[in-house]
């Protein structure tokens, strides 16, 4: 999705703008610019394209110590060289960049042409530009501010003007910015990716602040309405491993991302697990027990992949806890007027923190009351602050768009919460005791899941050739057939439909043909049998089959592709099942020339509605 980047200092601010913009890549664009402030006023240069394509199109003197750049995500308007940022005022002397959605865009263009303004963009973002360009205001501060008080909708901003040549102006509002100190410099980000390699020492903005940053520091304003009051804010030490962010030699993010799973989730434990009690101790949740008792339904809401390890989540909570649970896409719930209901558990899952649709229906329960808890990635992120409590994942930064360790890690974090909720209510300590061995073990059978990498190569090389496939599995395999077939699509732009598997003679069945594959979820439990039969009906019809089971899964004479995965627990084989899926639909893309990092049309984090 959209990216800012920002830098005032002593150094040349172009390099570091489109170094900036580079690193921000993976969260999806489709244009890139950049304006540096230059003694003669703005320089700028826009493309639709690659960060690529821009540096091609720089002009010979892009030169200033002061500059902003944007990487786009087509809201309003196509994907042109026109409608990409900075954005200028008529003038030419004030540029902006905007992450985020003006929703009274078309009103407030409409009264800029009536008062003769020539607009060159279909942006919404172009508004903004003209009203601070029109502002009289004594300070840019306070020219932002009231180019502010007339917009209704979400921003990340950041404003450069020729008036103004020692500072940048940033502003939040539903849309992160970041300020990094330097030593005389700063740099300024919508995503802290842009800036880990110059400085870890950072300030996020809250939602309806306003910053000054110039090459010596930066000042923090609360805004209300067109007013600015003072608010001050320290910056601080962000813990990260910054090599998180470099591009990795050879294969890229999403194959290293899955081949640190068994680190993320020994991470995701680490000092969680009570092997006494048969429990799990997550102090950030703000649950005692008496609260905890109380609890009659859990409701979890997330967003994409977030939401189908949702599912699962819910079903664990619902087998461990024995707690009504499911799981709902976020971005619907706020739409319905859902009842909030004081004695439901709401849990929001994001990697991110700032999925838009997830922080708004995290809003929608607290406005009606209602307690919501966060598993949350990105430490400090919307979510994490807008939440009574929760579990902070460490995953480590995902950076490709398929999620893959933030999921597993999500998975995991289900189980903690399952688990201390059940032995809370009704969860035995014996069982208590066999999840959290089991959970122990995990790291190592995640590390053992990953030896599949090598022979699931020719099974996905055989899926890649087909345009269209099934993914099938049952109760606690089903949300991992949607997440299986969401990575498949993400990466791969096959055609891939999840099923229940006892769904498939109700509709599907009617398409499976030698062209088109089946993944079917076939793990050892109480349903093995009839996911066999299952499968007999899919042969018999001459659809191809991969099979994802355990080695003492008797499959019969079904012809099939079988992946034997390692066992668990049954609550948590799930986990295990998801691991084959990711490495077919990593395989099959890479097999197809695709580049897995930077899957069309997606975004790492979607912060618009
Ligand atoms: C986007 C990404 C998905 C991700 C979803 C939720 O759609 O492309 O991969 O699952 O957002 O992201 P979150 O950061 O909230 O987990």
């Amino acid at each position: 999705m959209c990216g800012i980047v920002g830098y005032i200092g002593t150094q040349q601010a172009g390099p570091l703008l489109l170094e900036g913009l580079a690193r921000l890549e993976h969260r999806g664009y489709d244009s890139a610019g950049a304006a540096v402030l230059a003694p003669s006023g703005l320089r700028v240069a826009k493309r639709a394209g690659r960060v690529a394509d821009l540096r091609e199109a720089l002009p010979g003197r892009f030169t200033g110590r002061a500059g902003i750049g944007h990487t786009r995500w087509a809201t309003h308007g196509p994907a042109t060289d026109a409608n990409a940022h900075p954005h200028l005022d008529a003038t030419g002397r004030v540029a902006v960049v905007h992450n985020g959605i003006i929703d009274n865009a078309a009103a407030l263009r409409a009264e800029l042409t009536a008062a003769g303004v020539d607009l060159r963009s279909d942006t919404d973002t172009e508004v903004l530009a003209h009203l601070v360009g029109r502002s009289t205001a004594e300070t840019l501060e306070a020219r932002v501010a009231e180019a502010l008080a007339r917009v209704e909708g979400t921003y990340g901003l950041a404003v450069l003007h020729a008036d103004f040549p020692d500072r940048i102006v940033v502003a939040r509002l539903g849309s992160p910015i970041v300020v990094g100190v330097g030593e005389k410099e700063m740099h300024v980000a919508s995503d802290i990716a842009a800036l880990v390699r110059y400085t870890t020492t950072v300030a996020h903005l809250d939602d309806g602040e306003i910053a000054t940053v110039t090459a010596g520091g930066f000042t923090t304003y609360r805004l209300d309405r067109a007013d600015l009051t003072h608010s001050p804010r320290a910056a601080a030490a962000l813990d990260v491993d910054v090599s998180s962010y470099d591009v990795p030699e050879g294969s890229g993010h999403m194959w290293r991302e899955i081949l640190e799973q068994p680190a993320a989730v020994e991470r995701t434990l680490r000092g969680r697990l009570d092997e006494r009690f048969g429990t799990a101790h997550l102090g950030g949740l703000n649950l005692d027990p008496r609260e905890t008792r109380a609890i009659r339904r859990v409701k979890v809401l997330g967003c994409g992949s977030a939401y189908y390890v949702g599912q699962m989540g819910a079903s664990l909570i619902e087998e461990l806890a024995r707690i009504p649970a499911d799981a709902e896409a976020a971005s619907e719930f706020r739409y319905r007027d859902p009842v909030i209901e004081p004695d439901t558990l709401y849990v929001a899952v994001s990697q991110s923190g700032e999925t838009i649709d997830t922080l708004l229906a995290v809003q929608e329960v607290r406005r009606k009351g209602g307690r919501v808890v966060g598993l949350v990635n990105v430490v400090g992120s919307a979510i994490a602050r807008e939440v009574d409590g929760g579990i902070y994942l460490h995953a480590g930064p995902e950076v490709a768009v398929a999620s893959t360790k933030a999921l597993t890690t999500m998975y995991v974090g289900f189980a903690l919460l399952a688990l201390q909720l059940g032995r809370v209510r009704d969860l035995s300590i014996a069982d208590g005791k066999r999840i959290v061995a089991a959970l122990q073990e995990l790291p190592g059978l995640v590390e053992e899941t990953l030896d599949l990498a090598e022979p699931l190569a020719e099974v996905a090389h055989e899926l890649a050739a087909a345009e269209s496939l099934f993914y099938i599995g049952r109760v606690r395999g089903y949300p991992v057939a949607r997440e299986g077939a969401q990575k498949l699509k993400e990466v791969t732009y096959r055609h891939a439909e999840a099923y229940p598997t006892s769904e498939l003679k109700h509709g599907p069945l009617a398409l499976v043909s030698p062209a088109v594959p089946t993944v079917a979820l076939v793990p050892l439990d109480e349903l093995t049998d009839r996911n066999v039969a299952a499968l007999h009906e899919v042969a018999a019809r001459g659809g191809p089959l991969v099979v994802v089971t355990h080695a003492d899964v008797d499959l019969g004479d079904v012809p099939c592709r079988r992946v034997d995965v390692p066992r668990s627990e049954r609550e948590l084989d799930p986990l295990l099942m998801t691991i084959p899926l990711q490495l077919l639909a990593v395989h099959a893309a890479t097999h197809l020339g695709l580049d897995v990092d930077k899957p069309r049309n997606l975004a790492k984090s979607v912060t618009v509605e």
